[in-house]
């Protein structure tokens, strides 16, 4: 049984009811493109909603995190990797989950106590140190040496600046390395690794800057599945564990080249080529392009496909194929949309490398004829933008190509050209979207704002994370389409319908700001189609009831749309329904 299996076996015994594993595409959060950490997907619940299947979860989580792209190649880092995770909501709190988790590491894994040591909050303005933690690790039998307090930089989480649920947590660092094991806890020596983090949730961090109880103590707890197979298989190379070996060896076998000496090109084709498969699997759809998780999907597959031409793999073979199905393989019995997607996932990765491998090459010697007649060390703006729209080159992989040669790329330049570039695209997506709207007259304004109260309406009536998905406006009727895996009951549509009057009634006023459209989403403001909006947006709000990017036009006041209601509530397509609507008076 591999150490995933046993992981959740484990909770299971303590209680614990298993959750799948959400998708690595969030369904409901467009401030962030991937799930980055286990608990993401619950913060809701830690926040006091209550979850389906009770107050002790456990799972693993696939993850994806770009900030460390550049740094794959190394031993260690990965953009992809599985999060095994245990959660008390409200549940058990900081004694339990030390003494579990302490129980699981020596016991089912069996590692030796005196390989371990712990890192625990030492407090700050606004928390105490916490003795009751280290208390615990004392009692298990963790020597006083081993247990070492630190300040919020390390013993926070996620930080002090992030909004949202965070508490202290305690590091438990396992010593990997053949050397003796020192009897005091050095967390500056790298040869201590951390291995589990166990977060005490306990405060909601507002955005007014103030840190207040949540209602419920809750446990956040997260593993590394990747991490812990190496230091439990004695490896100091991630790429040499179970998790990767096999993947190592196809690579070697479609190159012909053996992994010492050719280690870099390996690991990252290896870790792109997993992440591709994820993403492209994603019940979200996500395909290749030039935004969002789709734009990161492109330049993990596009540096893929460089990487494995440096190792004179011959691109138009089915190498992307062997090596893909071999990954599909290693998690279909884990995640199901691996299994059903696998035909798209292998679709989407081989039309991406056939649209790049006609212009890799060309935009190689395109790159090096530049380079070869630059005046200084700058690659400038317009060979950037040309490598970058003629080529296909995204930006980061002129800029690793520069930074081999030594020379720096006018970045800036660049941006300034994409947006002018952008701009005259987007005029198109604008007009598309205003699709919707056909026409701004008088009544069409009332109904577009009656489609932003029954948006609202069905999020409180039927389930918060119902969302547009299409509108359609004339100045007789408005149509609605949304995510929802029911036909409405009767009783949902009138209540839906009442809740609406109501908030006409209640002569609500409608408000207009700018704001930038990271800041707008990260205030909760609901947006459908993210990608179709510039950087600055326009956020309508009605009063406390919604709050929504849109480009308008709105009424002024609720009072202006006279009485609302429901025609007809019937599916569209699997999992999306259609409410017909009117204003009446
Ligand atoms: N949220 C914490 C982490 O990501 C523990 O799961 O490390």
């Amino acid at each position: 049984m591999n150490v995933k299996d046993k992981y959740i076996e484990f909770f299971k015994s303590k209680g614990h009811t298993q959750i799948p594993s959400a998708p690595v595409v969030p369904e409901n959060d467009p401030s962030v493109l991937f799930n980055t950490a286990g608990m993401q997907p619950l913060v809701p619940y830690l926040k006091g909603q209550k979850h389906p299947y009770g107050t002790r979860l456990c799972d693993y989580q696939k993850c994806l995190r770009t900030n460390d792209l550049d740094s794959v190649g190394d031993t260690t880092h990965h953009t992809f990797f599985e999060m095994l995770g245990n959660w008390s909501l409200g549940d058990y709190f900081k004694k339990e989950s030390i003494t579990w988790s302490f129980e699981f590491l020596t016991q089912t894994l069996e590692i030796p106590t005196e390989r371990l040591a712990v890192s625990v909050f030492k407090g700050n303005s606004i928390v105490q140190a916490d003795t009751e933690t280290a208390e615990t690790w004392r009692s298990l039998g963790i020597s006083e040496k081993r247990i070492k307090y630190l300040g919020e930089e390390d013993n926070w989480w996620p930080n002090m600046e992030a909004v949202g649920p965070c508490g202290p947590d305690t590091e438990i660092f396992y010593w990997r390395s053949n050397d003796p094991i020192p009897e005091e806890f050095n967390p500056e020596d790298d040869r201590w690794v951390e291995i589990w983090n166990n977060v005490f949730m306990q405060y909601m961090h507002n955005e007014d800057g103030s840190f207040v109880e949540l209602p419920q103590k809750n446990v956040d707890t997260g593993m590394g599945f990747e991490r812990i197979t190496s230091v439990l298989e004695g490896v100091t190379d991630n790429y040499k564990s179970s998790i990767w070996s096999d993947v190592i060896r196809k690579i070697e076998d479609v190159s012909g080249k053996p992994y010492e000496g050719n280690e870099k090109s390996m690991r990252i084709i290896a870790d792109h080529m997993r992440s591709a498969v994820f993403i492209s699997a994603d019940p979200a759809g996500i395909k290749p392009s030039n935004t969002d998780q789709g734009y990161v999907l492109r330049r993990l597959l596009r540096r893929t496909i460089r990487y494995a031409r440096m190792l004179d793999i011959d691109i138009q073979s089915d190498w992307d194929k062997q090596i893909s199905e071999l990954i599909i393989s290693k998690y279909e019995n884990y995640y199901s949309e691996i299994k059903d997607n696998k035909m798209v996932v292998l679709d989407v990765l081989s039309n991406e490398k056939n649209k790049f491998a006609k212009t890799l090459d060309k935009g190689l010697k395109e790159f090096e004829k530049v380079i070869a007649n630059l005046k200084n060390s700058t690659l400038d703006k317009d060979a950037a933008f040309r490598l970058y729209d003629t080529f296909g080159f995204p930006l980061e992989l002129t800029l690793e190509l520069a930074k081999e040669k030594n020379i720096s790329v006018d970045i800036d330049g660049f941006k300034e050209k994409f947006l002018e570039h952008q701009n005259k695209s987007r005029q198109g997506s604008e007009a598309k979207f205003k699709g919707g709207l056909s026409g701004n007259g008088e009544l069409e304004t009332k109904y577009h704002t009656a489609t932003h109260l029954l948006n609202a309406a069905l999020k409180l009536i039927v389930n918060q994370n119902i969302h547009q998905k299409g509108s359609n406006i004339t100045a007789e009727r408005m149509r609605f389409d949304f995510n929802c895996d029911h036909k409405l009951t009767e009783e949902e549509k009138q209540k839906v319908e009442q809740l609406v009057n109501t908030w006409i009634q209640q002569e609500l006023p409608v408000t207009v700001t700018e704001m930038d459209k990271a800041m707008a989403i990260q205030s909760g403001a609901e947006c459908s189609f993210i990608d179709r909006y510039p950087d600055k947006v326009t956020v309508y709000t009605i009063e406390n009831v919604s709050k929504e990017l849109c480009g308008g036009p709105h009424v002024k006041n609720t009072r202006e749309l006279g009485k609302f209601k429901i025609k007809k509530e019937e599916g569209i397509s699997a999992g999306v329904r259609r409410i017909k609507a009117i204003l009446e008076g």
